[in-house]
């Protein structure tokens, strides 16, 4: 019999995986974690071998990323970027998808250019690629690894489908400031979380194998620290401290680095007052010296030549400046391809610079396979399959966050629908809107996206939901508008965005309120406008008329429940302190509106967890959980209680609202109850040496039984916050250390324990060192980072 070829071997296995029984894709135990591959020395010898017969404009070229398109049709033409392939002036694409348009260049790569050295092609694949997941915020709300996996792996088989071997995700940026939209595209606040997370992505894309057909090479951006941006601003300066730095913003990336990463983005951003794309200490000396990161870093869209403004030097220099910093590709800039080589022959720049940056390059296209396999099978046109909208349904029900249910007069909790509740009145500009579901960074058709309009008259007829727009989530000249006037001029939005008049809209919608036995609110965000890249915000409310609409359903006296659809924490203050039923839904996906009503009916009872706090007014950001003491605290501020002595007043806090948020980190409730015991720790005491000697290895366990008190099944996110008080640098007040999800039947009661190494227990000293210091822990086990079962231990000399 024939061999299949690798083409065909790709496509056999990915329908395969597409056929798989419905369950997580869990590879994770096969995976290793580091990045081995790239240092296999049989891959180095073919790189040294390719290299020594580079020219140096040969070299430079495979320095260069350029945003291509492919053209077809009549009179089109790809000459321009035909020819620059044919003479091997770049080494990669962006943009550029599908295996007929990747085939065409890699064709002319392979035949026509003088080393035959294949294109690597990278696309923007965040939150699956045609199937389109839950924002990566939604995900980490998840507290689940594996649905992580699931959606970076599902990603990954389709990027592969068309031609892409490279995708520009996981975004590991710690977010702690909800002005950011990018914020969608993190795991949220935390660490640990964060963390957690970011190992699992990048399981899931390049499953500890980068030769697989059906691995993508993952990009983990934005290195370093994104996500601090001043004031929430995209693009803004960050001021860290050096500790802050390393002990809770860059340790998602040395996460994903440690799990295999095989590639990292440079950031916009400075760190510090160095900009992180010409930054020595972050490219080389923390990320290839310290974590041993063998593989290469690509430049953020354009961020080498934006460092001519961040004012460290004209062109050459900052060209300079960013290739021996360890920024190996220039993403869509070209000052690598136009300033580099002069500066070789005048001796400025060593030519072993390059060459160690080309050889980082060749070994991902090695180790990927490029060489052996470098064109795409074409195959059909894509729609998402049933296989993959059940696992996108099933990821998004996890991710769903039920931030209330309180009791209501006469009627009792809202959620889930009981069978009494026979006409339901479905109101809001996002209860109908297919693109506004999928959230930013989305490559898939709205087409397919199912509205919780299509979910709730698919499940109770149409005749039982009451629809009306309500409003327009831009009103007149809104805020969003005028700023977004600027953003490629594009046109006013789409859908339901904006309305012709938004007080009669309001009206209708009252009195289809009132025809209804409860109101259903889906108000939020819109994905193009104000989620993700270059959309920050100062107001973090509802926009245009909503909250207008939201007070005057309320005032009918029917019983409201708000799905909130939005790629970040809103503040949502009035519907926090009114409206008795909240699901915080985020941008769901493509089977947001199921998973919604799987949720609002009680197929799927919720245990999705803030991954971020919601705020009770703009002013608190950046707003976390995990705060430094401060020298005045603030306990139990209670706004209703007017401070009458200065004893009160001087105290760290606002004299207008309060500290806390309005729905914490760690926050989500269950149609059950949950009850924990008193954690019991496996010993109290433990040398100092011993836990500095431990590495990732348990020296103490904490344990705890969680009961379900409820009548129906649920699954707790369980989980352990720990304080390193009296050391010599100040620590949080508390930080989560472990978490882990848990299936409960009703009345059942499981142990779940948590062992702790050296990786939880320790900090960072002022010499920047990770150790630990004699001192009693405490630890807090429960379902938030509110939690209050809790017991201590001791770390002694
Ligand atoms: C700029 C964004 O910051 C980055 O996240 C993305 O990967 C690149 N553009 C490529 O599209």
């Amino acid at each position: 019999m024939k061999k299949p070829s690798f083409a065909v071997a790709c496509r056999l296995l990915i329908s395969a995986l597409i056929l798989a029984p419905l369950c997580h894709i869990s590879l994770a135990q096969a995976a290793p974690p580091s990045n081995a591959q790239l240092a296999s020395p049989e891959i180095n010898r073919k790189v040294e071998a390719l290299l020594k017969k580079m020219t140096l404009e040969e070299k430079l070229g495979q320095l260069a990323q350029f945003s291509a398109g492919f053209a077809t049709g009549p009179g089109a033409s790809n000459q321009h970027w035909d020819d620059l392939v044919a003479k091997e002036q770049v080494g990669s694409f962006l943009n550029v998808v599908g295996a007929d348009a990747t085939n065409h260049y890699q064709h002319i790569a392979m035949e026509k250019s003088r080393l035959h050295i294949p294109l690597i092609f990278g696309l923007d694949v965040i939150h699956g690629d045609h199937t389109v997941f839950p924002i990566p915020l939604a995900v980490a709300a998840s507290f689940d690894p594996k649905a992580a996996e699931t959606v970076a792996h599902t990603g990954a088989v389709e990027a592969r489908a068309d031609g892409i071997p490279w995708v520009f995700s996981p975004m590991v940026d710690i977010s702690r400031d909800a002005r950011w939209g990018r914020i969608i595209e993190s795991n949220g606040e935390d660490a640990y979380l964060s963390s957690a997370m970011a190992r699992a992505w990048v399981r899931g894309y390049q499953q500890g194998d980068l030769s697989r057909p059906d691995s993508v090479a993952v990009s983990v951006k934005h290195f370093a620290a994104y996500g601090a941006a001043l004031a929430g601003r995209d693009y803004n300066a960050v001021e860290l401290s050096p500790i802050t730095l390393r002990q809770v913003y860059l340790k998602p990336y040395q996460a994903a680095v440690a799990e295999g990463a095989a590639t990292m983005m440079s950031s916009f951003n400075s760190i510090n007052g160095v900009p992180a794309t010409a930054n020595p200490l972050i490219m080389t000396e923390i990320l290839r010296k310290e974590w041993g990161f063998n593989g290469f870093v690509v430049s953020d869209w354009g961020a080498v030549a934006e460092l001519i403004n961040h004012s460290i030097g004209d062109g050459p220099t900052v060209a300079r400046k960013a290739l021996e910093a360890g920024v190996d590709m220039d993403m869509e800039g070209n000052l690598y391809g136009t300033a580099i080589a002069a500066q070789v022959r005048s001796g400025k720049v060593p030519e072993s610079v390059v060459d160690e940056a080309v050889r980082r390059i060749l070994r991902v296209k090695f180790v990927l396979g490029l060489f052996d396999h470098p064109y795409t099978e074409p195959g059909p046109a894509w729609e998402p399959t049933p296989e993959r909208r059940a696992l996108a349904r099933q990821v998004a029900g996890e991710t769903l966050v039920l931030l209330k249910n309180d009791p209501v007069e006469g009627v009792g909790k809202l959620l889930p629908f009981a069978g009494k509740t026979k006409s339901f009145a479905l109101i809001g500009p996002l209860a109908d809107d297919q693109r506004d579901m999928q959230g930013a960074w989305s490559q898939g058709n709205p087409q397919y996206v199912v509205t919780l309009r299509k979910a709730l008259e698919e499940r109770l007829g149409a005749d039982h939901v009451l629809y009306a727009v309500g409003c327009g989530l831009l009103s007149g000249k809104d805020e969003v508008i005028l700023n977004h006037a600027s953003f490629g001029g594009s046109a006013a939005p789409s859908g339901s965005n904006q309305i012709p008049d938004d007080a009669k809209s309001i009206a209708e919608a009252v009195e289809t309120a009132k025809k209804a036995d409860v109101a259903v609110l889906a108000l939020g965000e819109s994905a193009d406008w104000m989620e993700g890249e270059a959309s920050s915000r100062v107001h973090l409310g509802f926009t245009g008329k909503q909250e207008d609409l939201l007070e005057a359903v309320a005032a009918t006296g029917k019983p409201v429940i708000l799905v909130v659809l939005a790629g970040r924490p809103l503040q949502i203050k009035w519907a926090g302190e009114h409206v008795p039923a909240i699901l915080e839904a985020w941008s769901p996906g493509v089977e947001g509106g199921y998973a919604i009503a799987d949720v609002l009916f009680g197929d799927v009872n919720p245990s999705g967890k803030l991954p971020a706090s919601l705020p009770r007014a703009v002013g608190q950001e950046p707003l976390y959980y995990a705060q430094m003491p401060t020298g005045r605290p603030a306990t139990g501020i209670d706004l209703s209680h007017i401070p009458t002595n200065s004893d009160e007043k001087f105290h760290s806090r606002y004299v207008d609202e309060e500290n806390s948020a309005l729905f914490p980190f760690g926050w989500g409730l269950s149609y059950t109850s949950f009850a924990y015991s008193t954690p019991e720790v496996s010993r109290q005491t433990i040398p100092a040496k011993e836990v500095m000697a431990s590495g990732h290895s348990p020296v103490i366990k904490v344990g705890v039984d969680v009961r379900n008190t409820g009548s129906v099944a649920g699954t707790e996110v369980v989980q352990l916050y720990l304080r390193i008080p009296n050391v010599s640098v100040e620590q949080p007040v508390r930080e989560l250390k472990g978490f882990t999800r848990v299936a409960l039947a009703p009345g059942e009661s499981k142990h779940v324990e948590f062992p702790l190494s050296f990786d939880e227990l320790n900090f960072y000293n002022v010499d920047l060192k990770q150790v630990v210091e004699p001192t009693a822990y405490d630890v807090w086990v429960g379902g938030s980072s509110l939690a209050t079962a809790h017991t201590t231990f001791q770390v002694v000399e």
